[in-house]
C-alpha cells in the first residue's frame, strides 16, 4: 500500500470545511495506513487558538464525523497550530521555522501542502507570501491547493492564477473541485470506457440527448453573503457542471495520465458552443425560489434569507442547453439543470438512447420507453439501464424493465469520500481529478457570456416554488426539442 510523508499546511483550519472534511478525510486515511506516522499538519487561522485548543477541535471534528475513537489521540498528536496574519511577513517567518522543525521530527523529506481552505481574497497574498518567506523553498515537493471560488469571471481567475503561478508552478496548483472526488462522477470514464456495450453507442447516432441534474433540498442557509454575488451558475455551473459534462462528452484518452485526459476535457470543453448574448435566453435559464414547503416545514423565499437583498436578482437555479459541435456531438443537447430548494437532493446523468428505426410494437398501449442509462451520483450511487421487455402475456405489448448496479458500500469506513481521495491524489502527486487552468478559463469564458446578459437584464424572480424542480421555463427548454426532463428519482 502506498503511504505518504507530507506537511500538511491547512490555512483557514478553524474553519467549516476542516472540520467537516479535512480532518475526517485525513482521519480515515491514517486509519487505513495511507498516512504513516510521517506526518504532521499544521492549522492556520487568525483565532488565537493554543495547540491544545486546536487539538481538541480536531477530535472533537472526527467525533461529530466519524464517530469513531480508535487511535485518535495518537493521530491528534500530529497536529499543530499556529495564529496567524495573512499580510503579516513575522507571520510567516515564525511558520517556516515550524514547518522545519517538524521536518526533522517527523523526517518529512522536505515535502510540504499547502492547502488554501479560506476566503479566496487572500490567495494570492498567501501564495505571494510563502514564496516571499521561503517556506516554498524546500528540498521536497511543494504543492498548493485551493478551493473555489477560482475567481469571480474569466479576467479575476487570470488574474488570481498569475498571482500563483508567481510562486508555483501549474502542475504544483490543485484547484479542488469535490465533484471529481465523487466515486460515480471517476466511473463515468470506466462506464464509458471499459464497457463494449456503450463506447460504440457513446455518440449523435445513437444518443438523442443527455440529461444532467444535480438538485439540492436545502436553500441558501447562512451562506447568504458569498452566494449574493455568485448565484448557481457560478456557484455549482461554471465547476461541477461543466465538469460532468466535460467527463460525459470528451474523446477516450490515448493513456490514462494525467496530461491526456486533461487535454481531452479541455477539447470537449473547447467545442462548447459560444453563445451571443441575444441567444442567452434560448439556451439557458435562470430561477429563484421563493417560499414554499420542504417535506413538513414552510420556508421562506430566497429574498428573505438572511444576508439577502429583497431585491435580489440572484439565480438560485440554472437549466440550460449546451451543444458541441464536434463530429461525435453535433445535434445531441445537453441539458443541464442545478438549484437550490428543490424537491429532492441528488445528483444524477441521464443518457437517453434514440428510438428504434421502427416500432413493431405498435400496438403497445404506450409509446415504446427509449432506452436509458441512468448513472447515480448521489445519494445512490450505482448504474441504471432502462430497457423494454415483453409485458406478461401479451406478444405486441412491452413493459419497461431496470437492470440496475448499486454501488453503495455497507462499510462507510471503507468508502472514501470525495475529500478523502482528492487529499490521497494531491500527496501522491496525480492531479488527474483536480481541475487544470485551461479547464477554468474555458468555463469561465462560457459562463461569463450567459451572466453578463442575466445581469443586463432583470428577471421576474421568484419564480419556483421551494420544493418543486424549478422554474416552467426549464421545461420548455427540452419540449422546444421534443423532449421532457426525466425523474430524478
Ligand atoms: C458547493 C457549492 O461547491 O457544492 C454549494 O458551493 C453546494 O452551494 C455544494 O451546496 C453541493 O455539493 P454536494 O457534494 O452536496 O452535491
Amino acid at each position: 500500500q502506498e503511504t505518504q510523508v507530507s506537511l500538511i499546511m491547512i490555512f483557514g483550519a478553524t474553519g467549516d470545511l476542516a472540520k467537516r472534511k479535512l480532518f475526517p478525510s485525513l482521519y480515515h486515511l491514517y486509519r487505513k495506513g495511507k498516512l504513516t506516522d510521517q506526518f504532521a499538519v499544521v492549522g492556520v487561522a487568525r483565532r488565537p487558538w493554543t495547540n491544545e485548543e486546536f487539538v481538541q477541535h480536531v477530535k472533537n471534528s472526527i467525533e461529530n464525523a466519524v464517530g469513531c475513537h480508535e487511535d485518535i489521540d495518537d493521530f491528534a498528536s500530529h497536529f499543530y497550530y499556529q495564529p496567524h496574519d495573512v499580510s503579516d511577513t513575522a507571520s510567516y517567518q515564525q511558520l517556516k521555522e515550524l514547518a522545519s522543525e517538524l521536518d526533522t521530527k517527523y523526517r518529512l523529506e522536505g515535502n510540504r501542502i499547502f492547502y488554501l481552505a479560506m476566503a479566496p481574497e487572500f490567495f494570492g497574498t498567501i501564495a505571494h507570501h510563502l514564496k516571499g518567506e521561503g517556506l516554498t523553498d524546500t528540498a521536497g515537493f511543494k504543492r498548493l491547493v485551493i478551493e473555489k471560488p477560482f475567481g469571480h469571471d474569466l479576467p479575476s481567475a487570470q488574474e488570481l492564477n498569475e498571482s500563483l503561478r508567481k510562486a508555483f508552478k501549474e502542475d504544483e496548483i490543485y484547484r479542488i473541485d469535490h465533484y471529481l472526488g465523487k466515486q460515480m462522477v471517476q466511473n463515468i470514464e470506466v462506464i464509458r470506457f471499459a464497457n463494449a456495450l456503450f463506447e460504440p453507442l457513446w455518440n449523435n447516432r445513437f444518443i438523442s440527448n443527455i440529461q444532467v441534474t444535480s438538485s439540492e433540498v436545502l436553500g441558501v442557509e447562512e451562506r447568504g453573503r458569498y452566494y449574493e454575488k455568485s448565484g448557481a451558475l457560478r456557484d455549482m455551473v461554471q465547476n461541477h457542471m461543466l465538469q460532468m459534462v466535460a467527463l460525459l462528452a470528451m474523446e477516450p484518452p490515448i493513456k490514462l495520465t494525467t496530461d491526456e485526459i486533461r487535454s481531452e476535457k479541455v477539447k470537449a470543453l473547447r467545442a462548447m458552443r459560444q453563445m451571443e448574448a441575444n441567444e442567452v435566453p434560448t439556451y439557458f435559464v435562470r430561477g429563484q425560489y421563493g417560499s414554499g414547503v420542504n417535506g413538513e416545514t414552510k420556508v421562506v423565499g430566497y429574498r428573505e434569507e438572511p444576508n439577502v437583498d429583497e431585491q435580489s436578482n440572484t439565480e438560485t437555479y440554472v437549466g440550460g442547453k449546451i451543444l458541441i459541435d464536434n463530429f461525435r456531438w453535433a445535434g445531441v443537447p445537453f441539458y443541464i439543470r442545478t438549484g437550490k430548494r428543490m424537491a429532492a437532493k441528488s445528483t444524477k446523468i441521464v443518457v437517453q438512447f434514440k428510438d428504434i428505426p421502427m416500432n413493431l410494437y405498435y400496438g403497445a398501449t404506450k409509446p415504446l420507453s427509449p432506452n436509458l442509462l441512468v448513472i447515480h451520483i448521489q445519494p445512490d450511487e450505482g448504474i441504471t439501464l432502462h430497457l423494454n421487455a415483453q409485458r406478461d402475456g401479451s406478444s405486441t405489448e412491452t413493459k419497461p424493465v431496470k437492470l440496475s448496479f448499486a454501488n453503495n458500500s455497507v462499510d462507510s469506513m471503507n468508502t472514501p469520500e470525495a475529500y478523502e481521495k482528492l487529499l490521497y491524489d494531491c500527496m501522491r502527486g496525480d492531479a488527474t481529478n483536480f481541475t487544470h487552468w485551461d479547464e477554468v478559463a474555458l468555463s469561465w469564458a462560457f459562463v461569463d457570456k450567459i451572466s453578463e446578459y442575466w445581469s443586463s437584464t432583470p428577471a421576474s424572480f421568484p419564480n419556483y416554488e421551494a420544493g418543486s424542480m424549478g422554474p416552467k421555463q426549464a421545461d420548455e427548454l427540452l419540449s422546444n426539442d421534443g423532449f421532457h426532463w426525466w425523474p430524478i428519482d
